[in-house]
């Protein structure tokens, strides 16, 4: 895997944190503890920084570290076959462990996913390139009751999609085909609204709201529509190192009993890294 930028270590560590601090609580109770990493790469992050390669530990490798209270299984889905042949390697060095490595569409899986969720409690990573996630998946996950989600929403991949000028219509079918599966229906078009300039210069239809505030806002009220008190409102903007908002760092608690801890957890997190 080839490293974004600082922001990759930023979403790692907070993800890292999260892990140790999730197992901790859990340590004591009777629930078996299962780590999801749905995009889950090779294991290791090249940052080609120097001539010679240097590695950072990717999610899944943080995932096995944890020690504390290690996970009963860990479940490793990744799309590409060479890259699930990478986790098959990491796998082996670990042989004591429960790991499954699946070497499928991150959407289909986590929709097909079968658990006993009453003895299951988990954490679940979406850490796609860009706009892979689909809300029906995430209607799944809320579902289960089970799964502490973080997911990077693609805040960039999204606005590249979408005119600032002219008309929601403008863009391509399969374009905004893909935005109605990624927000689970036509929310998404409220970030535009009728050009008041309109018919001066002679600019046809609407205007989009500028920057990715509003793509987030939607969003959001989508999730806390749909996990209701389990969203947190808190989330971590990831930017490049020239300060261009990338991705939306978001977190649902996965079983309402288990809301006060988790986002006890995650809030102190973002508010702390
Ligand atoms: C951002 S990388 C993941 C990095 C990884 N979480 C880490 O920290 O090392 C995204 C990965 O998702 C995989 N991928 C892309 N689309 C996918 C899909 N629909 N289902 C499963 N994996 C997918 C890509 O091949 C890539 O390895």
């Amino acid at each position: 895997m080839d490293f974004g930028g600082p922001w990759t270590q930023e979403k790692l560590e907070i993800l890292e944190h999260y892990l140790d601090a999730y197992t901790t609580a859990l340590k004591n109770k009777s629930f078996k503890l299962l780590y999801i990493d749905a995009f889950a790469g090779t294991g290791q992050i090249e940052t080609q920084e120097r001539e010679t390669a240097e590695f950072l530990a990717g999610s899944p490798v943080r995932a096995i570290a944890v020690g504390n209270k290690p996970f009963d299984e860990l479940i490793f889905v990744e799309k590409q076959a060479a890259r699930a042949a990478e986790l098959q390697r990491l796998r082996d060095k670990h042989p004591h462990r429960n790991i499954r490595i699946e070497n499928a569409e991150a959407n289909g899986f986590l929709l097909n996913l079968r658990k006993d969720w009453q003895t299951w409690r988990g954490v679940l990573f979406l850490d796609p390139f860009a706009t892979e996630v689909r809300w029906s998946t995430i209607q799944a996950i809320e579902s289960y009751k089970a799964l502490d989600t973080w997911i990077l929403f693609p805040v960039s991949a999204i606005a590249r999609m979408l005119p600032t000028s002219r008309t929601p219509d403008d863009i391509s079918r399969q374009w905004a085909q893909r935005l109605t599966d990624v927000f689970g229906g036509e929310s998404w078009r409220e970030l535009y609204r009728e050009n008041p300039q309109r018919g001066l210069f002679g600019d046809p239809g609407s205007v989009r709201e500028k920057g990715v505030d509003g793509l987030v806002r939607i969003y959001k009220s989508n999730l806390q529509e749909l996990f209701g008190d389990r969203f947190l409102g808190n989330s971590r903007r990831l930017t490049s190192s020239t300060g261009s908002p990338l991705f939306e760092f978001m977190f649902c608690a996965g079983n309402p009993r288990g809301i006060n801890v988790a986002h006890r957890i995650a809030s102190h997190i973002l508010d702390r890294m």
